[in-house]
């Protein structure tokens, strides 16, 4: 089935440069009713997002992607959604999910994922990206900062709410956003004096099983430091990936300069 969505972008598979994996738009029925049990296999969550709610979204404004082998396309590996929205600055794209089945990780299939939602929303005419990801989670940070540019725009305090403990693990659901511009790459880290440090975990998911108390407090601490950082005007410069890992982040005036220069 073709979607108006389909017709407007001409959005035929992309073969991605590895010629082992391609990412495409999926649009019928028949694979939107496949996404539910695929995002279980990725996210083990017990209510993943109905078909019929991906259809309204695939036929307006917002689109459901995979990656798979070229020669397996059927074989699902990775899988991104993403779904019109508007804010106060006006409408943009929120990509709802993107994940890789943990076996396929780290070989670039997140990343191209996300290249081909930035080009689907450039010629759909967005002009950025939205997603949010738990600020705990620091190899998402590095994806998301590092790998991606994209930047931090605002903290959310317990997004969700606690609502179902097997998928929040017993911890707020605390959110970064960060948006993802289409036409252009973000600033890069900008140097200079004046930074400061908000350091995380290096393995969630190990501290998770061996104390999740102290996920809990590490969290409340994360978020009183990002709270307060933001108010006094600092911004997420960066992430820096050690034995503790960090957000890195700098007064925006620095910031702003460092984009004009
Ligand atoms: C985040 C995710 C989509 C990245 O996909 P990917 O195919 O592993 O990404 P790429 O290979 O393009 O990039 C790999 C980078 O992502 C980082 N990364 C983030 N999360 C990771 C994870 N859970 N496992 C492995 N690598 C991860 C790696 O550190 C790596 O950076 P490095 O090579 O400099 O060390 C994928 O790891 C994933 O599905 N994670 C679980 C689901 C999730 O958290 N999704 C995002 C929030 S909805």
């Amino acid at each position: 089935m073709d979607s108006r969505w389909d017709v407007f972008l001409k959005g035929g598979p992309v073969v991605d440069p590895t010629p082992a994996i391609q990412v495409r738009e999926i649009l019928g029925n028949d694979d939107l009713r496949r996404v539910p049990t695929f995002e279980q296999r990725i996210w083990h969550n017990p209510q993943p997002t109905p078909p019929s709610v991906l259809r309204v979204w695939a036929d307006h404004g917002g689109a459901v992607w995979v990656a798979a082998p070229v020669d397996a396309p059927d074989d699902w590996v990775g899988l991104a959604v993403a779904l019109p929205a508007r804010d106060r600055r006006g409408w943009y794209l929120h990509s709802d999910l993107t994940g890789v089945l943990s076996a396929w990780r780290s070989r670039g299939i997140g990343r191209r994922l996300k290249e081909r939602q930035r080009d689907w929303a450039r010629r759909a005419g967005y002009s950025r990206i939205g997603w949010t990801f738990d600020p705990l989670r620091a190899r998402n940070a590095w994806f998301n900062l590092q790998h991606l540019n994209a930047r931090v725009v605002a903290y959310y305090e317990d997004y969700y709410g606690i609502l179902d403990t097997s998928l929040t693990q017993g911890y707020p659901t605390d959110r970064l956003f960060v948006e993802w511009p289409v036409g252009a790459e973000g600033p890069p880290l900008p140097e200079g004096p004046g930074e400061q440090r908000i350091r995380v975990p290096r393995d969630i998911e190990a501290l998770l099983q061996q104390d999740p108390g102290k996920v809990r407090a590490t969290l409340l601490d994360v978020r009183r430091q990002f709270q307060t950082a933001f108010a006094q005007g600092w911004v997420v410069a960066g992430f820096e990936w050690s034995d503790v890992p960090c957000y890195v982040l700098r007064p925006a005036a620095d910031l702003n300069a460092s984009r004009e220069g």
